[in-house]
């Protein structure tokens, strides 16, 4: 029997590919196009402290092997999560992967916080790739002094595991993993979307309304799996989630092999919403043409000698 199981940062994963942030609604949304127990785990769409609507549309745009998206982080908030969403999440036999941001520490903190105080959440991922209000609207993630207040001050307030879901946006993606790291950081998802626009030349307009969005899918894979690799080769024991433009079994290994210990598929999701499963069982064929008994061989077993 092949072993598909993994460890991370604390959590037992039957396989590792989970699924992304806000582009696998609560979970309940695609409990009919897969069987989710299949999946290593979810991740919710990110949560702040109260409701939000969203941005203006439009809000997503096609491109050339991927997608721009502006959504504004529209989500129910975490009383309307903990009252509407968590019991089918609680029952899904999956690992409950919460992603959650806020505006300034303090929302951040009470945020994490009420998460972490939930029965069925099993583990907790921050989207530092928030404007901090109080900066003048730098991404929190982008700067590894702001970052490093920022996990500190969560982590005080969370004991579940902890991930920190790194922006491409930065110029050193190693020094701003070694301060959340050594901010009491359990794990690293790498990496959000890229900062991006696009535009309607006959209107001469911005395709988005908000003109820029995060570019995410196969166009962005190549940098995504540079930052794991660049990630995993500086900080070898921590553990790291792979994102960005997966899409196949193969993708999931080059991940693998690149440092990531599980991955997410996103923007995929959206194309063929059973796209998780389907990647899942090439995974498996993969592992069974190599003759690969146990999937965690894989992981950071690229050779670059
Ligand atoms: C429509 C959309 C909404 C997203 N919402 C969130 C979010 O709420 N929080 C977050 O951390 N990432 C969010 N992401 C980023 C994805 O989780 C993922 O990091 C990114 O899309 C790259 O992976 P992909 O190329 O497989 O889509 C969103 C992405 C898309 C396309």
């Amino acid at each position: 029997m092949t072993n598909l199981g993994v460890k991370f940062a604390g959590l037992d994963c039957s396989s590792p590919i989970w699924t992304a942030s806000g582009t696998f609604g609560y979970g309940a949304e695609f409990d009919r196009f897969l069987d989710l127990r299949a999946l290593g785990g979810i991740v919710t769409k990110g949560i702040s402290p109260k409701p939000r609507a969203g941005n203006p549309l439009p809000r997503i745009c096609e491109t050339a092997a991927g997608m721009i998206n502006s959504i504004g982080l529209e989500n129910v908030g975490v009383d309307g999560f903990a009252q509407n969403k968590l019991p089918f999440l609680r029952k899904c036999g999956t690992n409950v992967v919460v992603n959650f941001f806020g505006e300034t520490i303090d929302e951040y903190v009470a945020c994490g916080a009420a998460l972490d105080a939930l029965d069925g959440v099993d583990a907790l991922e921050m989207n530092v790739s928030c404007p901090n209000i109080k900066k003048g609207g730098v991404e929190f993630g982008t700067e590894s002094n702001v970052l490093r207040d920022l996990v500190r001050a969560c982590r005080a307030a969370i004991k579940k595991p902890l991930l920190i879901k790194l922006t491409p946006n930065c110029t050193d993606v190693v020094s701003i993993s070694r301060a959340a790291i050594e901010s009491g950081a359990d794990g690293l998802s790498v990496v959000n979307t890229i900062s991006a626009m696009a535009i309607d030349a006959r209107r001469r307009r911005p395709r988005i309304a908000t003109i820029f969005g995060g570019l995410s899918g196969p166009a962005i894979k190549p940098v995504a799996l540079r930052m794991v690799f660049e990630v995993h080769r500086a900080l070898p024991d921590v553990p790291i989630s792979g994102i960005g433009g997966i899409q196949s079994g193969e993708d999931v290994v080059e991940f693998l092999l690149a440092g990531a210990s599980t991955v997410q598929v996103g923007t995929q999701n959206f194309a063929e919403p059973s796209a998780a499963a389907r990647i899942g069982e090439e995974l498996k064929q993969f592992l069974s043409e190599e003759k690969i008994d146990d999937v965690n061989e894989l992981i950071g077993g690229l050779k670059i000698k």
